[in-house]
């Protein structure tokens, strides 16, 4: 069953999504060469709660850490440890909060330094791929028509989108109806219609689309080990365009002042 949010829920979810793109923002700055992914998940835990929010993903289905953190060849779900980010490493931050209630629900993927140019084109590629499917997220298309356009994005530019995984309704609980997958899987596809909010994020790998979940439980990595890249934003749908709720601010540069 999926969800239609009223006014004053659409207002308390807009303010998730602010307190998640302000902390992803925050995170995305924090990841440097020589960070263990224990001390940027110890960094995203202090940053939530300066925003008196809770990690939605801490505990759920005994998840035990704040936010994902997949490196390289990790897809979703990494495990913040001991594992220290390298120079040209790819670092996927997915941060989920609870704020009064309600959930936002936001990924990037940033370079640790520098990385080669087909690393470069895998991110570009799949954060397009995010704002092809975005564009879609219209009243009266169907859920079918973001699947469709991330999925011939992604692979026309030569890379693959995973299947295990997918986009969902998110709200008072992480992961509601509908599901949103990243490819046409065939199925019925519900109707898009205003006070839906859909978390979109497109996993993408530069080889395969296989992959295969660690014995941790979580991680899941690439099967053939190729860099892995995700972006996701929490997107409302309007009686017009839709309403990304995870905006992260752009912070300019100083050269207007120059
Ligand atoms: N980050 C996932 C999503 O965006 C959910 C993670 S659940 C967790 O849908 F338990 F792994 F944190
Ligand atoms: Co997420
Ligand atoms: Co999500």
């Amino acid at each position: 069953m999926i969800i239609i949010k009223s006014g004053r829920d659409i207002e308390a979810m807009r303010q998730a999504g602010a307190v998640a793109a302000a902390v992803l923002a925050e995170v995305a700055g924090f990841v440097a060469p020589g960070q263990t992914t224990k001390a940027i998940d110890e960094f995203a835990a202090s940053r939530i709660k300066s925003y008196n929010a809770k990690s939605a993903f801490l505990g759920y289905r005994n998840y035990p850490c704040h936010i994902c953190i997949s490196v390289n060849e990790e897809v979703v779900h990494g495990l913040a440890g001991k594992r220290q980010v390298l120079y040209g490493d790819i670092v996927s931050l997915d941060v989920g909060v609870l704020y009064q209630g309600f959930i936002g629900d936001t990924a990037t993927t940033v370079v640790a330094g520098g990385c080669d140019i087909k690393v470069q084109k895998l991110l570009d590629v799949t954060e397009q791929a995010l704002y092809k499917g975005i564009s879609q997220a219209i009243s009266g298309n169907r859920v079918v028509d973001i699947s469709q356009a991330i999925q011939s994005h992604v692979e026309g530019n030569g890379f693959s989108v995973v299947r295990e995984f997918v986009g969902h309704g998110v709200g008072r609980s992480v992961h509601e109806d509908p599901q949103v997958p990243n490819y046409v899987d065939g199925k019925n596809s519900p109707r898009l219609r205003p006070g839906m909010t859909l978390a979109i994020e497109p996993m993408v790998n530069t080889g395969s689309p296989a992959v295969k979940v660690l014995n941790d439980g979580w991680t899941v990595i690439t099967q053939d080990g190729l860099p892995s890249a995700h972006f996701e934003h929490t997107v409302l749908i309007t009686e017009s365009e839709p309403e990304i709720l995870t905006c992260r601010e752009k912070i300019l540069s100083s050269s207007k002042a120059r």
